[in-house]
């Protein structure tokens, strides 16, 4: 099969790409490295490398144009909440403007793809005071990346719906693992911890900041489960025009996770607590009943998610 993967040197998109060819795929990958690195893909003549951005039209046009995909997964975006508040014009030229251009060109242009799936996130549900959030929860989107990812999802579906362009969306809520990029501070939480804490042990002075008391929770999956998701979806019928959560439906806090950490290392990590990030939300927590209806369910728990990402550490050492 044919993939295309923007956003396919980060995390979630690396980890996918490198699935995906070994399983013997071709991958076409554009990435403008702004937070992705080449060194997190595997070498191998079945990827297809271009370094530029999702906002330009032209290199889009002429890759979409010259390849027939099976499968598109979008994953470039600025990923961070944080970030598209300091950067909510930038924010909304690659999170929301690209979804549109590229939509547009496989309109067109790919007359044969099986799936086009968008990174939507959690991030949608905003502050909506509810025990877990469903598909069918009204959304309340707090910020700049909240809501170019609701209308990014509105225009995807909507492709389907009015063009017939097969798509679905997905709703991931906060994923870790290996390559995920700690080196911004609005890279996500658990990288920033992993990292911190393999400095204290390698002997650094450091300390972590925690914005709020920590009682703040999230559905943390790991992305092992995530690629099982996103395969179970990419391969249903069911799922065509549709959007998912992707999430454990387990509750997390932020104090737990440390807690397992400082567990794993055998360390206490130094805090330093400031007042709550502006935009953040308070609890988190995905209803999976529509992704279980697919076949999937999440294999692993937060604890050996967390032992597996550590592990990996020292396995690439
Ligand atoms: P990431 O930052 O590691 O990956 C995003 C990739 O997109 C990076 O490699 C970056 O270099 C690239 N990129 C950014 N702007 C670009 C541009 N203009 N043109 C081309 N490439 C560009 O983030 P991730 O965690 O892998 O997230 C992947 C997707 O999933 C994003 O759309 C994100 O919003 C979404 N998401 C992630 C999470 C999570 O917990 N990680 C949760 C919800 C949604
Ligand atoms: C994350 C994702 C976002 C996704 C959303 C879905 C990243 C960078 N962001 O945002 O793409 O849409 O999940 O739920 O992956 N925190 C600290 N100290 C730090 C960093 C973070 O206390 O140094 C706190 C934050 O204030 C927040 C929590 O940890 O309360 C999680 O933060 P973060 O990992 O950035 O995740 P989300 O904001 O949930």
């Amino acid at each position: 099969m044919n993939y295309l993967v923007t956003g396919g040197a980060g995390f979630i998109g690396s980890n996918l790409v490198n699935r995906l060819v070994t399983e013997g795929n071709h991958v076409t990958i554009i990435d403008d490295l702004s937070m992705g690195k080449k060194c997190n893909i595997r070498e191998t003549d079945k990827v297809k490398f271009f370094e530029g951005s999702v906002m330009d039209k032209n290199l889009l046009s002429s890759i979409i144009k010259a390849e027939t995909f099976d499968y598109i997964f979008h994953l470039a975006a600025v990923a961070s909440v944080a970030d598209s508040i300091e950067r909510p014009l930038e924010t909304h030229k690659v999170n929301y403007d690209s979804v549109l251009y590229l939509l547009n060109l496989c309109k067109k242009y790919q007359p044969g793809l099986k799936r086009f799936i968008f990174s939507s996130s959690s991030a949608v549900y905003g502050d909506i005071d509810l025990p877990f959030k469903s598909e069918s929860t009204p959304v309340k989107p707090l910020s700049q990346y909240a809501v170019d990812k609701y209308a990014g999802e509105r225009t995807v579906l909507n492709f389907y719906n009015l063009y017939g362009v097969p798509t679905s969306a997905v709703r991931f809520f906060n994923v870790y693992g290996p390559n995920q990029n700690p080196s911004s501070p609005y890279s996500g939480v658990v990288s920033i911890l992993t990292d911190k804490f393999q400095k204290l042990r390698d002997g650094e002075k450091t300390y972590f900041t925690l914005f709020g008391d920590g009682k703040q929770t999230r559905d943390f999956i790991f992305v092992d489960d995530v690629l099982n998701a996103l395969n179970s979806i990419a391969i249903s019928s069911k799922s065509l025009g549709e959007v998912y959560n992707v999430g454990t439906g387990t509750v997390t806090s932020l104090n737990q996770i440390i807690k397992i950490l400082s567990g794993i290392y055998s360390i206490e990590l130094p805090i330093v607590q400031k007042s709550v990030r502006k935009g953040d939300i308070r609890q988190s927590v995905a209803s999976k009943e529509k992704l279980t209806s697919l076949g999937f369910d999440a294999t692993y728990t937060v604890n050996e998610g967390l032992n597996k990402l550590v592990r990996s550490f020292h396995e690439r050492k």
